[in-house]
C-alpha cells in the first residue's frame, strides 16, 4: 500500500491486505476482551469530520481510537457546525484540520468527497461514506463478519437486497467480494434502484457470477448470506418514486423460515421496515454481532494506517 495510506474505495485492497486485516481484527477482539485498552496509538490524534448523520461509524471509530490509546477531535455535524456553513470548500477544510491531527475520518454527502480530500491531504483520509458512493470500512467489517461465520468466502452465495443504486455499503461490499472466489452474488432490487452498471461491469470483468432478481422469496432459500439494506430516502428527488418502492423486499419471518439453517442475515444498520424486529430472535440474525465486529476491524485498520 502507498506510504500515505488513504482509504477511499474497496477496490484498492488486495486479498493479502484483507486477510491481514481479518487476522488483526481477531487480535483486537482478544485485546479488547482481555485488557480493554492498549497504548499503540497514544501519540496519534484522529480528526473526525462528518457531514452526514452517523451512529455506528463515528462512534466505533472514536471507540477504536480510544481503545488504542489515541485521542480524537470530532465534528459530528459539519454541515452546520463547521465552516462549511460559511461557504468553505471541502479542500480548504481538509487542509485546515490536517494541521491538527494525524488521520482524518471523513463522511461526506457527495460521491467523490473522500478522493477530493485525499488529493489535498498530507495525512491519511479514511472514507467513512461519500454520499451514494462507497463505504469501504463498512465492507471491511461486513467481510470480516462473513469470514468469521463461514471461515472462508469460497463458494458462498450472497444476496444483496434493497436500495442497490444509492446504498454505498452494497457498492463497497460487492467490490470487495469480487476479490474472492465466491459462488454467486444475487442482486435484489426494484429496477428503479438497481445496481449501477459500472459495478455490474466490474463484477463481469472479475469473473463474478451474478444475477438480478426481483423476488427476495425466490433467492433467499439458496443464500448463505442475505445482506439487507434500507431505502436511502435522502437521495430520492421525487417522494412518489420513494413511495413506489417503499415496503418492497421486506425480509419477513416467513421468508427467513425458508433460509438455510447455516445461513446468516446481515444489515449495515440503521434499519427501517426491511427487517421486522421479530427476526432479531432468529439464530441467523447477525446484524448486532456485525456491529461489534466493526470495532475490532476499525481498531485493526487504524493500526495498519500507522504501520503499527
Ligand atoms: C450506512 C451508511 O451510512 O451508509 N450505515 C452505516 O454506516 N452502518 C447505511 C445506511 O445509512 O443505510
Amino acid at each position: 500500500m502507498d506510504e500515505i495510506f488513504h482509504i477511499t474505495e474497496s477496490q484498492q485492497f488486495s486479498r493479502n491486505d484483507l486477510d491481514e486485516l481479518f487476522n488483526q481484527a481477531d487480535a483486537m477482539e482478544t485485546l479488547v476482551k482481555h485488557r480493554g485498552v492498549t497504548d499503540t496509538l497514544k501519540d496519534k490524534v484522529m480528526v473526525v469530520l462528518f457531514y452526514q448523520p452517523s451512529t455506528r461509524t463515528r462512534l466505533s471509530f472514536e471507540t477504536a481510537m480510544s481503545r488504542l490509546g489515541g485521542s480524537y477531535v470530532s465534528t459530528e455535524n459539519a454541515m452546520e457546525f463547521s465552516s462549511h456553513a460559511k461557504g468553505e470548500s471541502l479542500e480548504d477544510t481538509i487542509q485546515t484540520v490536517a494541521n491538527y491531527g494525524d488521520v482524518i475520518i471523513l463522511r461526506y454527502h457527495k460521491e467523490g468527497g473522500a478522493k477530493r480530500a485525499a488529493r489535498v491531504s498530507p495525512v491519511p483520509v479514511i472514507n467513512a461514506g461519500d454520499g451514494p458512493g462507497q463505504h469501504p470500512t463498512q465492507s471491511l467489517l461486513d467481510m470480516y463478519t462473513i469470514r468469521r461465520e463461514f471461515g472462508s468466502f469460497e463458494g458462498l452465495n450472497i444476496t444483496l437486497v434493497g436500495d442497490l443504486k444509492n446504498g454505498r455499503t452494497v457498492h463497497s461490499l460487492a467490490y470487495m467480494l469480487a476479490k474472492y472466489p465466491i459462488g454467486k452474488i444475487c442482486l435484489v432490487a426494484p429496477p428503479s434502484i438497481s445496481m449501477p452498471q459500472g459495478l455490474l461491469d466490474y463484477l463481469e470483468k472479475h469473473g463474478i457470477d451474478y444475477n438480478q432478481s426481483d423476488s427476495l422469496a425466490a433467492v433467499a432459500p439458496h443464500a448463505d448470506v442475505v445482506y439487507s439494506t434500507r431505502l436511502q430516502k435522502e437521495y430520492f428527488d421525487d417522494p412518489r418514486e420513494f413511495e413506489a418502492v417503499q415496503g418492497k423486499y421486506v425480509l419477513s419471518q416467513d421468508i427467513v423460515d425458508t433460509m438455510r439453517e447455516k445461513s446468516i442475515i446481515l444489515h449495515p444498520l440503521p434499519r427501517n421496515e426491511e427487517i421486522p424486529y421479530v427476526v432479531d430472535h432468529d439464530p441467523r440474525a447477525r446484524y448486532f454481532p456485525q456491529v461489534r465486529n466493526g470495532l475490532y476491524m476499525r481498531m485493526a485498520l487504524l493500526n495498519k494506517v500507522f504501520g503499527r
